[in-house]
């Protein structure tokens, strides 16, 4: 191998440092004007029950928590999370949600008390930070997620089907390629797309359904598969835990990827500048975890 020339080396870290007033032979690069945010933060509401299973016996004072993989989900396109404790007070909630850059709602089993009422106010909170701040805040919304809003937004108790959910990855179908560009799968490989359709690379099928939208106006999308697992649940949870089926191919990784880089693209464009200082006291990594002891979950955060 050639070694590097040392005068063009030196050239280009000149280039990089140079002062921006006019230098001769110095390439100046463009400001810009609508800085995204670089430091992006994510409010993922906590479900009830302990962790332990995915479906609490009801009844029980057993306090919420969050599956990790949707932790690690985020963090791993450049945000930090911050819990939103559903049955918190409502100053609480509010206060945690002036410090976020984007809201993910996750999966789960719970349709109806505080955690619904819960996930509708976070909804409408979201909408409204859009229409009335201009903050165009994005909200993901998985599997459970998705069911509480098509209830919500087509006031319908009655809209879900009943459907028999193997826990298996199943294909995705694109009825109009059309809407891919300016979509969540905007920026697929036009060949990861056709594996999309022809390979099991999305986790949960439950026969055919509804699996992934996107509102027009708002940042906010919906699945009914779960884009978290493929990297971050291994089924190494408390025995009898559900069979590990999530695929873990490369083509699955970069679904999964590729999900959570939009979704914290999005959120960089979030207009909101919260105090870095109220960010670190509010974050999720000061909170309890537990690994091996869910049915469902790798690892869960509890609140109390
Ligand atoms: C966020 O919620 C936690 C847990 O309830 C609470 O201690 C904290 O004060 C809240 N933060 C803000 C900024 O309201
Ligand atoms: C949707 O959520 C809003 C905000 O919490 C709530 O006022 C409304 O009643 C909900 N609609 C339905 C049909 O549940
Ligand atoms: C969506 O936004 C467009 C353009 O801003 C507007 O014309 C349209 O009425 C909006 N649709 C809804 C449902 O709000």
């Amino acid at each position: 191998m050639d070694s590097p020339n040392p005068l063009l080396l030196l050239l280009l870290v000149l280039a990089a440092v140079a002062p921006s007033s006019a230098t001769p032979g110095v390439i100046r690069l463009p400001v810009d004007r609508h800085a995204l945010y670089d430091r992006p933060v994510i409010g993922i509401v906590t479900h009830p029950g302990s962790g332990i299973h995915e479906i609490d016996p009801e009844g029980g004072n057993s306090g919420s928590y969050i599956a990790a993989s949707y932790v690690k989900f985020v963090e791993s396109a450049g945000a930090r999370v911050i819990p939103l404790i559903y049955d918190d007070c409502r100053e609480n909630l509010l206060g945690n949600l002036s410090l976020v850059n984007g809201v993910l709602f996750t999966g789960g089993s719970k349709k109806h008390g505080q955690y619904r009422d819960t996930i509708d106010m976070i909804f409408q909170h979201v909408k409204h930070r859009k229409d009335c701040h201009g903050d165009p805040i994005p909200l993901l919304a998985v599997c459970l997620g998705f069911e509480l809003l098509s209830m919500n937004v087509s006031k319908d108790k009655d809209i879900l089907t009943r459907f028999n959910a193997y826990n298996e990855p199943s294909t995705l179908q694109f009825p109009d390629r059309s809407l891919i560009s300016g979509s969540v799968f905007e920026s697929f490989e036009p060949e990861l797309i056709t594996k999309l359709q022809t390979r099991r690379l999305a986790m949960q099928n439950h026969g055919e359904y509804v699996s992934t939208v996107q509102a027009k106006n708002y940042s906010i999308i919906c699945t009914q598969w779960h884009p978290e697992k493929a990297i971050f649940e291994w089924g190494q949870g408390l025995p009898p835990h559900k069979d590990d089926k999530a695929p873990h191919s490369e083509d699955a990784v970069r679904v999964t990827q590729h999900f959570a880089n939009y979704f914290i693209s999005k959120a960089r464009q979030s207009t909101n500048r919260p105090c870095e200082d109220d960010v670190r006291r509010n974050l999720i990594d000061s909170y309890y975890s537990k690994f091996g002891q869910s049915q469902s979950f790798d690892k869960v955060y509890v609140f109390p």
